[in-house]
């Protein structure tokens, strides 16, 4: 039997079928863009999220594959709001926004940092779900009133497609809407905005069955009597999919943002919140670092200012030495979240000279995420030893030899869809194909390539880190002044 993983990213939305060993048996993606129609904001439309998956749906179908049961993977944070017809209000506000600084402050205020903190697992988030309510409570008022359902980007997919309104813990830990300790809604939370509990989703493990897409839906898509589980935030996912579940591990991964995902048995919460902690569901948590502008600054470089393929970028910065000359980057296109969570930070290229080149400048911006990455990673206050690396950043040797040797750590890899198996492994789990996700992972996952750290670029990158901060430190006052 098949099991579909629908990925539903920031960049498009991608479905894999997988056997029941994880073999990839076919995948199909379609594309879609951030709408950003002022500086540092970033929506999607869930309505273009849901034709997408429909056509990602009908590929498969049209191919009659058998599927058995679908798990979806999402974006995490980003909020969804449906009038009392289901229809979405507005475009979701998605996670890598950054308008939400003053809701950010109010939380604080109401909450307190500390008890923010100690109810919700984080201190007062700007790209955490709650804040994107409260500005539109604060700006659309029209709209707010008009809320009948709140929810998150894969289970408004999920919602679309069984009629079911569920969640579960990976993703609703990152609203700011659950209390950590009693792994429910927050009352206090909820009782000092004047949320309505029924206008949340009831929560699920990732592994239950959610239901069964409905009769209409699938005469359209050709498939027959598929169930949709519970699904995973895509970290949560890549986890999975990546074998990551104990805690001397990180998965990496390298998509529009840049990850760090280390499971743990115990609930840690970082003081500051330099990284964040999530629960992971099955009595476990994570704690994750996540640079915003891992892809997007790529994607940036690629479509505003260069306009060439992204192989033809990396074969420009491949032939220039370790360290680019000096020319650094900080990727703080839309803010930055961890360790240094500042929503007014700004992209930087610093040390231009008349010798720099295109090939320079790319392979700056790939060492400055790279640095981001490292950022959060020195935050971990345990021995790691290796990481698993995914995402469309791992298809680059060069991103691999730049951060394995950054963070001195050993790199491998298992098939590249790790957002994707990790969701189909939860459909699996749920239609008793594995009697947990432990079990599952010991049959699906294996590990084959493997990237060292390059000795010569470890020393290099050492010092690199230093004036990388230090330009950081030196420039952010700048940044708050100037907005
Ligand atoms: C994690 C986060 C991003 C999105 C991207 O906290 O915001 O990784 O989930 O898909």
């Amino acid at each position: 039997m098949n099991y579909l993983g629908i990925d539903l990213g920031t960049s498009g939305v991608k479905g894999v079928l997988f056997d029941k060993d994880g073999n990839i048996i076919d995948s199909y993606l379609i594309e879609y863009d951030i709408i950003s129609i002022k500086d540092g904001y970033a929506e999607e439309d869930p309505i273009v999220w849901f034709n997408s998956t429909i056509e990602v749906l009908k590929y498969f179908g049209k191919k009659k594959y058998e599927i058995k049961g679908i798990g979806i993977s999402g974006q995490m944070h980003g909020l969804v709001i449906l009038d009392k017809n289901d229809k979405p209000l507005r475009n979701s506000i998605i996670w890598c926004d950054n308008r939400t600084d003053f809701e950010k402050q109010i939380i604080e205020k109401d909450l307190g940092f500390d008890e923010c903190k100690k109810i919700t697992g984080n201190i007062p988030m700007s790209a955490f779900t709650l804040s994107k309510l409260l500005w539109v409570k604060n700006n659309e008022l029209d709209i707010y009133n008009k809320i009948d359902k709140i929810m998150l980007p894969k289970d408004y997919i999920s919602f679309m497609l069984t009629g079911d309104f569920l969640s579960e813990y990976s993703d609703l830990s990152g609203t700011q809407l659950l209390d950590i300790n009693k792994k429910d809604y927050s009352i206090e939370i909820l009782n000092k905005y004047n949320i309505d509990k029924n206008k949340l989703p009831k929560i699920i493990n990732s592994y239950d069955i959610r239901g069964y897409i409905k009769k209409d839906i699938e005469n359209i898509i050709g498939l027959n009597n598929v169930y949709v589980v519970g699904g995973a935030a895509d970290q949560a996912a890549s986890a999975i999919g990546s074998g990551i579940i104990n805690s001397n591990a990180i998965s990496i991964s390298l998509g529009s943002s840049g990850v760090i995902f280390n499971p743990c048995d115990d609930l840690k919460i970082y003081p500051k919140g330099e990284l964040q902690t999530f629960i992971a569901g099955d009595n476990k948590y994570y704690n994750m670092g996540c640079t915003n502008g891992f892809g997007t600054s790529l994607k940036w470089l690629r479509d505003q200012q260069f306009n060439m393929k992204y192989d033809e970028m990396t074969h420009l910065a491949e032939k220039i030495d370790c360290g680019s000359n000096n020319l650094y980057f900080l990727p703080y296109l839309l803010g930055e979240r961890t360790p240094i969570l500042d929503n007014d930070a700004k992209g930087v290229y610093f040390g231009i000279k008349n010798t720099t080149t295109k090939g320079h400048m790319i392979r700056a911006l790939m060492e400055g995420v790279g640095y981001s990455i490292k950022d959060s990673y020195n935050m971990l206050d345990k021995k790691i030893d290796y990481a698993i690396i995914s995402g469309g950043g791992a298809k680059s040797k060069l991103y691999k030899d730049i951060i394995a040797s950054m963070l001195n750590l050993e790199l491998k890899e298992t098939n590249k869809e790790t957002g994707a198996l990790g969701a189909a492994i939860l459909a699996m789990v749920g239609g008793g194909e594995y009697k947990n996700i432990g079990d599952a992972i010991n049959n699906i996952v294996k590990y084959d390539d493997s990237t060292k750290p390059i000795k010569d670029w470890t020393i290099i990158y050492n010092n690199g880190y230093k004036i990388y901060k230090e330009i950081y430190n030196s420039t952010k006052h700048i940044f708050k002044e100037i907005k």
